[in-house]
């Protein structure tokens, strides 16, 4: 991947898939993200949690740097108070970093400081800045950060678990979403997360979501590859029609 800025590559994939790597086998990761980049996929996302912001702990820095790949690194912070951590998951070659308006005292200084750092794979690549909510959290908290971002995450299920149902309320909330970019007038990208799988990827992409993560519905530990072909195939051809 050539100097070439983040959002734009992003745009240009859309619609596409972001593969929950933290879902993977994780004894045969290399193989798997290889596999990954066979298929065409575009962007791998990795879940860190830290336990506290939620139930579950997951991943840090450290195993963000081991994973080398040509794909995008989406990087989901589910953690509590980011802004001091940011800079770390920047460092260590997050290209899209995404924090939780939840997560944070003060979510616009989270963006600004994110808007302040260098990618490190490429400094003409820049960082995407993600804002992500979580179900329950209304959608009017996105209205003050639009300014200071670049990708909203609409998270459709209670973070902390891969393999979660998907919550109907999303869909709803996605075309509201959708609207307020489209008033906004910004080139944001917005992000379904959690709860879609191959039964239900057709009807989230037909929302017009630019992109949407996919953990186990990849990873289910017998054909990821051909599970990743299905959900890029499946997102690309409600993508024609649009
Ligand atoms: C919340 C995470 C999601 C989730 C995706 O837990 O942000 O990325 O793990 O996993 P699946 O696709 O299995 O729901
Ligand atoms: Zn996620």
């Amino acid at each position: 991947m050539g100097n070439c800025n983040a959002l734009e590559l992003l745009r240009a994939a859309a619609p596409t898939v972001s593969v929950g790597v933290v879902t993977a086998n994780l004894l045969t990761l290399g193989t798997e993200i290889k596999l990954l980049e066979q298929t065409g996929a575009k962007l791998a996302h990795v879940d860190v949690m830290d336990g506290c912001f939620c139930p579950m702990m997951t991943v840090g820095p450290p195993f963000i740097k081991a994973i080398k790949t040509s794909l995008l690194k989406d990087v989901h912070l589910m953690i509590s108070e980011p802004l001091e951590k940011v800079a770390e998951y920047v460092a260590v070659g997050a290209d899209i970093v995404t924090v939780h308006v939840e997560a944070c005292s003060n979510v616009h200084r989270v963006l600004q400081k994110l808007g302040s750092l260098t990618n490190a794979n490429d400094p003409e690549r820049g960082v995407v800045r993600g804002v992500a909510l979580n179900p329950g959290t209304p959608l009017e908290a996105l209205e003050p950060l639009l300014d200071e971002l670049e990708f909203i995450s609409l998270l459709a299920v209670n973070p902390g678990w891969g393999g979660q149902k998907y919550i109907p309320s999303t869909t709803a909330r996605i075309a509201r979403v959708k609207r307020m970019i489209a008033e906004s007038g910004k080139n944001i990208i917005l992000c379904a997360d959690g709860g879609i799988t191959k039964a239900n990827i057709a009807e989230i992409a037909a929302t017009g979501v630019d992109v949407i993560v996919a953990g186990s519905a990849v990873f289910d530990g017998k054909t990821p590859e051909a599970n990743a072909r299905f959900m890029l195939d499946a997102v690309a051809a409600v993508g024609r029609k649009q």
